[in-house]
């Protein structure tokens, strides 16, 4: 229940939106939450605060352990609305002349946020604050996920509160991973896939540096979703993968259809890959919200896309989902086209364009069917899927 004792004397106020559905874009099925950490020592701190309209359960979460002006010091580590939103108000609950601690970039990006001439104390990467018998020490962690991005780590209690990084959109009175399920890998890989994606290199960077340089980690608190208190390993390893853009043995075969030949190519397509022994999953554009199919793309060897071709362009479903994939930069990826055409047909082209922009390595020219593919054409489609198998078995 909330407020959850994470430790003697460490809570976590934050709050559930149980109702959120998209959060800037990204499809948030199973809800999220805005976590925030009360650590009670000779001072006392807030770790993070929540969403704006959230800021009256978050006082009223503090209020449960402790009188908010009793709190001594406040720590953002990341600027984002869903952290920081609701400043204002707790600031004006704890006292607005109370310390506010932030990186260099934290700073800069809250100030231009909220006008209030809040109490910032900058703080360099590796700096520690002493709340009594607890130190706190922050840690740089640019881009993960904005510049002002840092995590805090309580050095005797080895809990480190990670912001966005190793978190999940989930909503859940479950707070630790051994209560949630399997449900919580699933929403954290679709997490790294579409917040964290396009930082890989920076993540793998911190990963190696937090390895080499021992810290001990028993518990890991990020500011949505479950709190890694019995396997942090298992995120932390999950995390080397994914930020090392491994890939399995699968295919995707994204498309959108106008008459459903596409659609026709894309199964025949699909069905070739398969026949190579290569997982295979066609995904129809319209019938699946584009941060699902990126959750799909990060462990997947080869993307091909199929268009028909509409007003001499791609279809405009088709230019989204490649627009979104190519800000996320997926790398060392196969890559194909496909799709149907009446008259001019440049879809194809323009899509094979795109992939070979995200350096994708493509395979062959790609498949163009004028109106209906007849049998001829459904064959040429599978032999490009085994074409495109073949390529993925010789990974
Ligand atoms: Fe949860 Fe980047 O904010």
């Amino acid at each position: 229940m909330i407020p959850t004792k994470i430790a003697d004397n460490i809570y976590d106020v934050g709050v559930i939106d149980w109702n959120i559905r998209d959060f800037h874009g990204y499809s948030t099925y199973q809800g999220t939450t805005y976590n925030a950490f009360l650590i009670v020592d000779e001072k006392v701190a807030l770790i993070d605060a929540v969403k704006a309209p959230f800021a009256d359960q978050l006082i009223r979460h503090i209020s449960q352990i402790i009188d908010p002006k009793k709190i001594d010091v406040v720590i953002s580590n990341h600027t984002e609305m869903d952290h920081s939103g609701a400043l204002p108000k707790i600031m004006a609950a704890v006292g607005a002349d109370k310390p506010l601690y932030c990186s260099k970039m934290g700073a800069k990006n809250l100030s231009a946020h909220f006008s209030d001439p809040w109490n910032y104390h900058p703080v360099d990467d590796g700096q520690e604050l002493s709340l009594g018998k607890r130190t706190l020490s922050f840690i740089e962690t640019r881009m993960i996920h904005w510049p002002d991005s840092m995590f805090t780590y309580l050095k005797e209690d080895h809990i480190l509160f990670s912001s966005d990084g190793f978190g999940q959109h989930y909503a859940g009175f479950e707070k630790f991973d051994d209560q949630a399920g399997s449900e919580v890998m699933v929403q954290a890989k679709k997490y790294f896939a579409n917040i964290l994606l396009l930082y890989a290199p920076r993540i793998l960077k911190l990963l190696e540096k937090v390895v080499a340089s021992g810290l001990q980690i028993d518990m890991i608190c990020p500011d949505h979703g479950v709190l890694w208190r019995k396997d942090p390993g298992k995120i932390i390893d999950a995390y080397f993968r994914w930020s090392r853009q491994e890939t399995e043995k699968k295919a995707l075969v994204v498309y959108d259809t106008m008459w459903k030949s596409t659609e026709a190519m894309a199964n025949a397509v699909a069905e070739g890959i398969a026949s190579t022994g290569v997982k295979a999953k066609p995904i129809h554009i319209r019938s699946s919200h584009r941060s699902e199919i990126m959750t799909d793309v990060l462990d997947s060897a080869a993307v091909i896309v199929g268009s028909p071709t509409l007003n001499n362009q791609m279809f405009p479903t088709v230019a989204d989902i490649l627009t979104y994939m190519k800000g996320l930069k997926p790398l060392n990826r196969i890559g194909g086209a496909f799709g149907s055409y009446g008259w001019s047909g440049e879809a194809v082209k323009l899509v094979t364009a795109e992939l070979e922009a995200m350096n994708f390595q493509i395979i062959g020219p790609g498949i163009r069917q004028l109106y209906i593919p007849g049998n001829d054409g459904i064959q040429a489609c599978m032999d490009y899927g085994k074409q495109i198998g073949d390529a993925v078995n010789a990974r």
